[in-house]
């Protein structure tokens, strides 16, 4: 995960300097808010995938977990990415843009301190596994229940949601699962520890609401995708057998992708392999991401200057 450079405050720092004092509010209390972008290489060169999507997000988790004003806006947001990727001479990477706390905030009044920015990339490897995106995964409904809606604010991507699905997720691997499915808290599926949900019935594309869980952007653009294929896709809450019996399962995320899952609590989904409806998906959403398709001149960014 190393690179040459990191985007902190404004300047390209490198590396081995942007680091984070031990006193730092962000540290102790998760007091920051997060991105995950993926850069694709394509025949037109580097692109970003959902740039401004994604950093809209990120000001909207800053703007849910306190801060008022922030420094930076959208447009600044999204050059400082492309600044990076070209500082780091990456064709294809990770972006982790972050927003947190620092000079103050350790009487836990997040107006005491400063928000600080920062902007990594590094290359990327499958995240969950070489296999998963022709294999699928198999996963398990995690004993870890979703962050109550009015506990945790689950729209935002705050450092400090995350051990929830740490431990969701560490648990499942350790039970021998690929990745949690987790519950929200009335018992309806919500999503997996990373990851947006859906399920696919006579044909009928169902993902559960946007309350208990993060709107996710490949969520969306999978949505869309699938519209445009002609398929129903209905928001509508599920419970856990109605993941038992589907015809097929897949889940969405910028690290994941589109991956099927085969197999939930020891019972196979469907034939027990990915399905055709989630592999149509699934490659469309690689042709979109790769500028393949009718819908990547809008989505996608290059990371070429002017
Ligand atoms: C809890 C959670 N759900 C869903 C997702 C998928 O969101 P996206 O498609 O925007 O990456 C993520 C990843 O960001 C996540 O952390």
């Amino acid at each position: 995960m190393t690179s040459k450079f990191i985007w902190i405050n404004g300047d390209l720092v490198p590396f081995e300097q942007a680091t984070i004092p031990f006193l730092s509010p962000a540290f102790h209390y998760g007091l920051g808010v997060f991105e995950g972008i993926r850069c694709y290489n394509t025949e037109t060169g580097p692109n970003i995938f959902r740039l401004r999507e994604h950093m809209q997000r990120l000001v909207h988790s800053a703007s849910i977990l306190g801060f008022l004003d922030l420094p930076y806006g959208v447009a600044e947001l999204e050059e400082a990415a492309k600044v990076t990727i070209r500082a780091n001479e990456f064709a294809e990477c990770y972006i982790r843009p972050v927003i947190h706390l620092a000079e103050g905030g350790m009487n836990l009044n997040i107006a005491s301190g400063k928000a600080y920015f920062g902007i990594a990339v590094w290359e990327w490897t499958a995240y969950l596994g070489k296999e998963a995106a022709d294999k699928g995964v198999r996963c398990n409904v995690s004993t870890y229940t979703r962050h109550h809606l009015n506990s945790m604010m689950t729209k935002a991507k705050i450092t400090g949601n995350y051990p929830n699905s740490v431990m969701a997720k560490t648990e499942s691997v350790r039970l021998g699962f690929d990745e949690a499915i987790m519950l929200d808290a009335q018992g309806y599926v919500a999503e997996c520890s990373s990851e947006n949900i859906f399920i696919i019935r006579d044909g009928v594309i169902y993902t559960p609401p946007s309350a208990a869980i993060l709107e996710g952007i490949t969520r969306e653009s999978v949505m869309i995708l699938a519209r445009g294929f002609g398929y129903e896709v209905l928001e509508q809450q599920m419970s856990r057998d109605q993941l038992y019996r589907a015809d097929e399962i897949f889940m969405t995320g910028t690290a994941a992708e589109v991956i099927a899952i085969t197999e939930v609590d020891h019972r196979k989904i469907g034939s027990g392999r990915m399905g055709p409806i989630t592999r149509q998906l699934q490659d469309a959403y690689h042709e979109t991401v790769r500028g393949k398709h009718a819908r990547s001149a809008t989505w996608c960014t290059p990371v070429s200057a002017g």
